[in-house]
């Protein structure tokens, strides 16, 4: 069967999974090994300890775990908490949707704040919830820092203000599945109990590996919670770091190396620079966007997302149909509109492993899809427009100063 087309690399656009960089690719290409050696937990002590930077942690213990980023939510749900929980979780995207389904599955009680999809959480009414609840009965806020959905971010800090001002103790866990290794992500400052992230988003890893990471007070939060758990229990993984065997089961080999090769990576690039070069993605995209006369889903400029953005197409245009033709015709793939944004939103995700000239491409191959599918676009508009920027603020590579 011919899945992939020949000519070229593809272009892959969509907000996750990411391109995997060549490194990483050959870091991974290798047999299988005993996961019992004193190798194998070397390599996990280290990994560990290198997880810990890129969450901006350092008194936070991660777990790394054979599953995706809806792995990962389970165990930061059901290590922290108790059937019949009250939780506040807020809603405006496909993925705080898919998590609060999640939640009520788990018996917990949700308390659900919508905001309208590309609008960012509505953190007002939180104010309200926690003032009145002198009692303390909700026991955690669950929030997605970046909704992939409609390309907005949350503002994580803010909500930390609220709690500290109402000196409420609910813990905090925070979906940063496409934000983490991409957007500026910061655990103890922001007083993060849980985070959690999967590898093929930002961290440009095969899906396969959710990471979760979970503060002191989430550890001892796990001590007294009664949900069901048994794979996900993060006392099996803390026995293993205490006798320094590390692993509760056995472990994709391939995936902990490639993870060591994305790591060092991210910081031979440095990770505030990979956090820049995010920021100057996202701004080309937008800036494009504009140029072709389109609307960016996420509604607040303050909350534009660095990881993805969600585009809005005109009444009288399918944005299935963008998606499609991309992808049949110039072999690049765009991210679809999911539920309530489908056929109206395209997905441009620029996060990973990928650089300005990669995103210049893709934007090209977007706006010739957008004349297949009769929107009146001047061709070049929006890579001029990105270009402009780019040119402006791409800096010297430093291996080459
Ligand atoms: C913000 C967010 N949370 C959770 C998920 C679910 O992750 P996974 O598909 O790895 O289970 C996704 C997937 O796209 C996501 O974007």
């Amino acid at each position: 069967m011919d899945y992939v087309y020949g000519p070229g690399r593809s272009h892959l656009f969509v907000p996750g999974p990411s391109n995997i960089p060549e490194q990483v690719i050959r870091a991974m290409n290798r047999n299988n090994e005993n996961h019992r050696t004193p190798a194998i937990p070397a390599l996990t002590k280290a990994l560990l300890d290198d997880v810990k930077k890129i969450f901006k942690t350092t008194s936070g213990i991660p777990f790394l775990i054979p599953s995706t980023g809806t792995g990962a939510w389970e165990s930061a749900l059901t290590n922290t908490l108790s059937p019949g929980d009250q939780i506040v979780s807020f809603l405006m995207g496909q993925f705080s949707l898919l998590w609060i389904e999640q939640q009520k599955k788990l018996n917990f009680k949700v308390d659900v704040v919508e905001s309208e999809w590309g609008q960012d959480a509505d953190l007002d009414a939180l104010e309200s919830k926690l003032a009145s609840d002198k009692s303390h009965t909700i026991k955690a806020i669950c929030i997605v820092h970046n909704e992939t959905a409609t390309g907005v971010t949350n503002d994580l800090p803010k909500l930390r203000k609220i709690l500290d001002y109402y000196k409420h103790p609910a813990l905090v866990i925070v979906d940063a599945v496409s934000s983490i290794g991409a957007l500026d992500f910061r655990m103890d400052e922001w007083g993060i109990d849980v985070a959690v992230t999967s590898s093929q988003k930002a961290l440009s890893l095969p899906t396969g590996m959710g990471i979760v990471c979970a503060s002191p007070k989430a550890i001892e939060a796990s001590k007294h919670a009664t949900s069901l758990r048994s794979y996900f229990d993060w006392n099996g993984y803390l026995k293993c770091y205490n006798l320094g065997t590390y692993w509760p089961y056995t472990p994709s080999i391939q995936l902990l190396y490639g993870l060591r090769a994305t790591l060092d990576l991210i910081f031979e690039e440095g990770l505030e620079n990979v956090i820049s070069r995010h920021k100057r993605l996202a701004k080309a995209t937008r800036l494009a966007v504009e140029a072709w006369g389109l609307k960016n889903c996420c509604q607040n400029k303050e909350s534009y997302s660095d990881s993805v953005t969600a585009v809005v197409v005109p009444t009288n245009i399918d944005s299935g149909e963008i998606v499609n033709r991309a992808w049949k015709k110039y072999n690049l793939s765009l991210g679809v509109g999911l539920n309530k944004v489908a056929g109206k939103v395209f997905r441009i995700g620029h996060l990973g492993n990928i650089n300005e000239l990669q995103l210049l491409g893709c934007l090209a191959g977007v706006e010739m899809v957008l004349r297949d599918v009769g929107y009146p676009i001047k061709f070049g508009s929006g890579v001029a427009a990105a270009s402009a920027y780019l040119h402006n603020t791409i800096p010297l590579i430093p291996s080459r100063i």
